[in-house]
């Protein structure tokens, strides 16, 4: 039987970018049986891709990815997705360190009808980047985008949108007990920083996933987080979407 793809050429750190969609064309005209995803740096065929029939998570991506970017990651946003449903099974409360346009939140709301849970999802940011900053400025950063966040989940009550520095502004604003964390900062020292408050508050069978822990861009990440937890008993699985994933 042929299996459905998803292909959004999107990959990154490549030399010379023709060259490679070149390359990709010609391996992909000679996978029989389909089942190819190619984007956001892998490429599979064969695969069975059974996430692509998950309607309404397709739906939610469908509706509130609007970037190339944003679609061609469509499987780390089905590893948040099963991240978050475990979440929705377990003590706490959900956060996003740190949640830039909102785009992965926005999509985990719909999928999980949250606005009906008794869950709260704390999401942050600074929404604005300079030079002094250890991490890279991203398109949309800028003086609007924490109004543009805040009225992106302005229907959910029981989101909130925080402006701030991770890991200082988690001892003004964050939950006592967490049942799904995602971290994203692409910084080693704030993603440490915010493991070391909110690691303890995640209850049992809490879900981790660290966005950047598998890309070698962001070598320094995993070199510190595996220290860290190495430390405290625990490892973390290095996913081929570049994500790295924890049960606590
Ligand atoms: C890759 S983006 C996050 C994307 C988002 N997780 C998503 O799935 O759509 C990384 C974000 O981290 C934010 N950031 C980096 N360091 C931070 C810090 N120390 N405190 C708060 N936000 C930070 C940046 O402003 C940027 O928007």
């Amino acid at each position: 039987m042929e299996s459905p793809n998803h292909m959004v050429g999107v990959f990154f750190g490549l030399k010379d970018e023709e060259a490679f969609a070149d390359g990709m064309r010609k391996s992909i005209r000679q996978v029989r049986n389909g089942g190819i995803y190619a984007g956001d740096n892998i490429f599979t065929f064969n695969r069975n891709l059974g996430f692509l029939q998950n309607q309404k998570l397709m739906d939610a991506v469908r509706k509130h990815a609007s970037t190339a970017t944003e679609r061609a990651i469509l499987w780390r946003q089905v590893v948040l997705a099963w991240a978050a449903q475990q979440g929705m099974k377990r003590d706490g409360d959900f956060v996003e360190c740190a949640c830039y346009k909102g785009t992965t939140a926005r999509i985990l709301c719909e999928y999980l009808d949250f606005d009906k849970s008794d869950k709260r999802y704390y999401l942050y940011d600074l929404f604005e980047h300079d030079e002094s900053m250890p991490h890279h400025a991203m398109e949309e950063h800028g003086a609007d985008l924490y109004e543009k966040v805040l009225n992106r989940f302005k229907d959910f009550s029981n989101v909130t949108v925080t402006r701030g520095a991770v890991p200082g502004v988690l001892h003004d604003v964050a939950p006592e007990k967490i049942a799904f964390l995602h971290i994203d900062l692409n910084s080693a020292e704030a993603e440490i920083g915010a493991l070391e408050i909110l690691f303890d508050r995640m209850t049992p069978g809490a879900i981790l996933v660290l966005d950047d822990y598998g890309w070698n861009f962001y070598y320094q990440q995993q070199r510190a987080e595996d220290a860290w937890f190495a430390a405290r008993g625990y490892q973390v699985l290095e996913l081929p979407t570049g994500q790295g994933l924890l049960i606590k």
